[in-house]
């Protein structure tokens, strides 16, 4: 077990790869704090952890909200008494849509969500970790943050924001013992792919599409993304900080 002993909190961790990511550090022997803003899906994901004589514990909030985030990692010490591992890994994505008709709204959420959520994170988690001697955070960010896709432009630039902030707080964290790394999926067989190819656009033919541009020619699956996170999180991974993990078939090159 690679992660016995550890407390880690994954966010966004009701569905996709923050399911995949919690159940495998549950299974690798961490206390996993399950969070999502969708408690039925959170509850399911601690279901799932339980079956497999995990310790999973659901914890409510929406990360773009300081009250919620620094509940969250509160509720964690609270309960396991400490945090080790931090995985920011809710995003909100975006349908293809040409940049003059992205709303103000829309551009808030997606930067609030997948930026300012980081932030938060960091903000509350820091204290914690440097007092307890160290700590590793990892962010869930997307090779579209590397090679931008057209029509997801603000999704684009909220994940090379996500990237370059995890670059930032690796250099001013590493006193601290405290690593900071993101990865970038690419496109990945979850609900949220429906949203990248377009609700109104044939899902098939957009999947098929996706595919095409990836060089090894498949989609990315939560297990892929949840065993790079492993990966991070491990003593394994001691010596690494700053890198941005790309886990896209060639997609980034
Ligand atoms: N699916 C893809 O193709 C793809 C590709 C690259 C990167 N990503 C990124 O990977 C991450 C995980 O995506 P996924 O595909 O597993 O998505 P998903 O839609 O399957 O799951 C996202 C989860 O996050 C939760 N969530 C959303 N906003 C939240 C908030 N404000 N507070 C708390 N929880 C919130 C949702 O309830 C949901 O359970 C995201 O950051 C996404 O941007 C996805």
């Amino acid at each position: 077990m690679k992660l016995k002993g550890k407390v880690a909190l994954v966010t966004g961790a009701g569905s996709g790869m923050g399911q995949a990511i919690a159940a495998l550090f549950a299974r690798e022997g961490a206390k996993v704090s399950v969070v999502d803003m969708d408690a039925a899906r959170g509850q399911q994901t601690v279901s799932l952890i339980e079956q497999a004589k995990g310790q999973g514990k659901f914890i409510s909030a929406d990360v773009s909200k300081s009250a919620d985030v620094e509940g969250m990692i509160k509720t964690t010490v609270a309960a396991y008494g400490r945090l080790d591992i931090l995985v920011n890994n809710a995003g909100v994505p975006m349908g293809p849509t040409p940049i003059e008709e992205v709303s103000e709204d829309l551009y808030e959420r997606i930067m609030a969500v997948n930026v300012k959520a980081i932030y938060l994170a960091a903000k509350y988690a820091t204290p914690i970790m440097r007092q307890q001697g160290g700590g590793i955070i990892i962010n869930v960010t997307s090779i579209a943050g590397v090679r931008p896709r057209p029509g997801l432009n603000v999704y684009c630039a909220s994940k090379g924001g996500a990237i370059v902030l995890t670059r930032a707080l690796a250099i001013e964290l590493a006193a601290d013992n405290i690593r900071v790394n993101s990865v970038s999926p690419v496109a990945t067989d979850t609900p949220m792919l429906a949203k990248f190819i377009g609700e109104d656009k044939d899902y098939e033919k957009g999947r098929e599409k996706f595919i095409s541009t990836i060089p090894l020619g498949r989609l990315a699956t939560p297990e892929d993304i949840a065993q790079a996170a492993l990966y991070l999180a491990s003593s394994e991974a001691s010596l690494v900080t700053g890198i941005n993990l790309e886990v896209d078939g060639g997609r980034g090159i």
